[in-house]
Formats: C-alpha cells, sequence, structure tokens
C-alpha cells in the first residue's frame, strides 16, 4: 500500500487489508514515495478512525518505498496518480510494471480513480478515506 507520507492513507489501508486476512495467507505492509516522515507513526486522525473500527494501526512506522519492494511484493496499490506516476519511474521491468495498481480501480474497474489526500482537511476527510479503502480491501479480499 503506497501513498505520499506513509501517514495517512496507506497506514489505514495496510490495516484494514491485514484485518481482512491472516499474516500466514498474504503478508502486507505499507510505504510513501516521500521520505517526510519515515520512522513516525502514522497520523493520530488516521490512528484515531482506525479506532473507531477497531484496528489498531498505532504501531506502524513510516518507511520509503524502495525499488526492492518490487522484487518483495506481487501487487503495489498506488493510492493516487501521483504515486502512481512515482511508481511506474521507479519500475525496472514490465513484470514491475504490471505489479502497480490504483487502490480504487478494484472496486471501480478502469475509472483511475484516487484516495484524496487527507492530510491539510478535516478530520471527516480521514472517515471517507477509510470507507474507500474498506470499500477496496473487500474486492481485493474477493479477488484473492
Ligand atoms: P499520506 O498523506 O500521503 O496519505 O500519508 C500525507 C502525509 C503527509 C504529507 C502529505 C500527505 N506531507 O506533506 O507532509
Amino acid at each position: 500500500m503506497v501513498c505520499l507520507g506513509n501517514i495517512c492513507r496507506s497506514p489505514l489501508a495496510e490495516g484494514i487489508l491485514k484485518s481482512k486476512t491472516s499474516p500466514e495467507s498474504i503478508f502486507v505492509d505499507s510505504a510513501g514515495t516521500a521520505a517526510y516522515h519515515i520512522g513516525n507513526k502514522p497520523d493520530q486522525r488516521s490512528i484515531n478512525v482506525a479506532a473507531k473500527y477497531g484496528l489498531d494501526i498505532s504501531r506502524q512506522r513510516a518507511r520509503k518505498i524502495s525499488v526492492k519492494d518490487f522484487d518483495t511484493f506481487d501487487r503495489i496499490f498506488a493510492m493516487d496518480q501521483n504515486n502512481y506516476d512515482h511508481l511506474l519511474l521507479l519500475a525496472r521491468t514490465d513484470f514491475d510494471i504490471s505489479k502497480i495498481k490504483l487502490i480504487l480501480n478494484e472496486a471501480h474497474p478502469n475509472q483511475n480513480r484516487s484516495v484524496p489526500d487527507p492530510y491539510d482537511g478535516e478530520s471527516s476527510g480521514f472517515e471517507n478515506v477509510y470507507s474507500m479503502l474498506d470499500e477496496a480491501c473487500e474486492c481485493i479480499l474477493k479477488k484473492l
């Protein structure tokens, strides 16, 4: 799960997909395309909305995406078009490129919607992000 800072959207996506699967069946992780928040906990507003739905994401720590992630993961879900474009630039081969997906296309195929960046907005934006990601993760789960 990849966003810009790895403190708002992708930690929620990681927490939600993990909550629907087991660690033995699928390894889920998240990262940011930027380095601003490396080592930081998720944004308190993401921690709060996750807690409201029974998920504890407070032990996650932000990291930056690395080219090695293309070797570790079968799928790399971008939260928005900017993250997607960043991942495309990092990809080394067509096989790497084939792993990159816009996460909302899982629920809304071919529409290329982005999960809005909630960082500078109200806490209601985090509720909105949660529900979009919950729907997308349900679809990922069904495909798996
Ligand atoms: P995220 O949100 O990409 O969903 O983690 C952001 C977090 C931090 C910043 C921007 C977006 N920032 O500019 O620091």
